[in-house]
């Protein structure tokens, strides 16, 4: 099971995220693969306004991670590009950002991956010019299940 899609602009990137906030719920893991400047932050920033994050989101670049708390759900945004060794989510006590209900994105889990945490869908970020390929691969049953629920939605 795979979904994939083509976001021909900024504005079908927008409704795509509404649709990704619509199909999930807490307790969730999402990473998301693309190169420098391929559209991750754009689209969890849009995820997390969908979400009701109200106010600036702003990349984890330098930060590492930007946490959130929406309706009693924490929300962590990871950016793990600025590691130069996998212990540094050890060292920086990342495994207690994964507390009960929480949801995750974590941008550049390449830099982390021994030690992440179970991932619910792997996506990735494809760019040719203005377009997006976005490719959604569920890695958990629940991650299935949310997925199915995404296709159901845009379907109609
Ligand atoms: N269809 C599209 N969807 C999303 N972003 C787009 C699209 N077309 C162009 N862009 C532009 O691509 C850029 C994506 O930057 P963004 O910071 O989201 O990338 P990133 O993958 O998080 O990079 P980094 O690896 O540096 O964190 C933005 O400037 C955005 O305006
Ligand atoms: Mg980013």
């Amino acid at each position: 099971m795979q979904y994939s899609t083509k976001l021909s602009n900024i504005h079908a990137t927008k409704e795509f995220a509404k649709l990704v906030s619509q199909s999930i719920s807490a307790n969730f893991v999402i990473t998301l693969k693309g190169d420098l400047g391929a559209g991750k932050t754009t689209l969890v920033r849009e995820i997390l306004y969908h979400l009701g994050v109200v106010g600036s989101v702003k990349s984890p670049t330098y930060t590492l991670v930007e946490p959130y708390i929406v309706n009693d759900i924490q929300i962590n945004h990871f950016d793990l590009y600025r590691f130069n060794d996998p212990d540094e989510w050890i060292e920086s006590g990342f495994d207690e950002y994964f507390a009960n209900n929480c949801i995750c994105f974590i941008e550049w889990p390449e830099k982390a991956l021994a030690y992440l945490p179970s991932v619910d869908w792997q996506l990735q970020i494809i760019v040719e010019d203005d377009t997006r390929s976005i490719e959604i691969n569920p890695k958990s049953d629940k991650g299935r299940q949310c997925l199915t629920q995404l296709t159901k939605i845009a379907a109609h």
